[in-house]
């Protein structure tokens, strides 16, 4: 059998899940490990808080990736994936905050609320995470069912903006490495160049075949 179709034998079967839950679960017990040996550095809060943000971002983007990546590598099965990738960015956001409300402001939630009011990085961070709640919800079969396909979809795309406003939080709140949220912000743009690109000739194609007949 070809590597390709091995890939694609994998990537269908029973294994690929289990296999990316457990990959995903790994950054939360590097910080578990850690923090029972003493890991955690001086500052504990601020290391949860980072790794957990820095992960939040990094599973956006893989679920951003996967479109792109099925259609230039010829492997619709990588759909499968999409899903989990997406709830790992969730559950790790839900981490950052949980750090962010527990641990750093005790649960006040009108200290919280001063803090989205004015500090602008916290006030992007939490639309960016108020974004994905939706989506998280709404991801079951049984969503897609009851929204039906379009509306999903077009809901879903909001996912573009949840990631765009993570970056730019992270931009904002760094005060001089902006090499990292500038790496991050470029595959933004890469991602959704493509698939506005695919839209757009998705759009032509149909515009030059004319309505289709009843
Ligand atoms: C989708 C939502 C979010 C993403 C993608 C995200 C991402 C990040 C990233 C990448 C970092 C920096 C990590 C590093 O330095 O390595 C960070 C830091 C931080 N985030 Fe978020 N974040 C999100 C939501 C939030 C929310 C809702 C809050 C609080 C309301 C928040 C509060 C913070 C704080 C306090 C820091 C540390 C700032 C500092 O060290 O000065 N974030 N976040």
């Amino acid at each position: 059998m070809s590597w390709g179709l091995r890939v694609r034998a994998f990537l269908a079967g029973k294994w690929a899940k289990s296999i990316i839950v457990l990959a995903g679960l790994l950054p939360l017990a590097a910080l578990v490990w850690r923090g029972l040996h003493h890991g955690l550095t001086a500052n504990p809060i601020e290391f949860i808080t980072h790794t957990t943000g820095d992960w939040t971002l990094r599973f956006l983007l893989l679920t951003l990736a996967i479109t792109p990546l099925r259609q230039a590598l010829r492997l619709p099965e990588l759909i499968r994936l999409r899903r989990m990738f997406g709830l790992f960015a969730f559950f790790y956001a839900c981490l950052h905050f949980s750090t962010y409300i527990g641990l750093d402001k005790f649960f006040d939630l009108a200290e919280m609320g001063k803090d989205v009011a004015k500090r602008r990085f916290i006030t992007v961070g939490f639309a960016a995470y108020l974004l994905l709640i939706p989506l998280a919800v709404t991801s079951t079969a049984g969503w897609i069912r009851r929204l039906g396909g379009r509306r999903w979809q077009f809901l879903h795309r909001a996912i573009y903006l949840s990631a765009s406003a993570g970056v730019i939080h992270y931009y904002w709140l760094v005060k001089s490495a902006v090499l990292r949220p500038l790496a991050y912000g470029l595959v933004v743009g890469i991602l959704l160049l493509w698939r506005l690109a695919e839209w757009s000739v998705r759009r032509r194609r149909a515009l030059a075949h004319g309505p289709a007949s009843p």
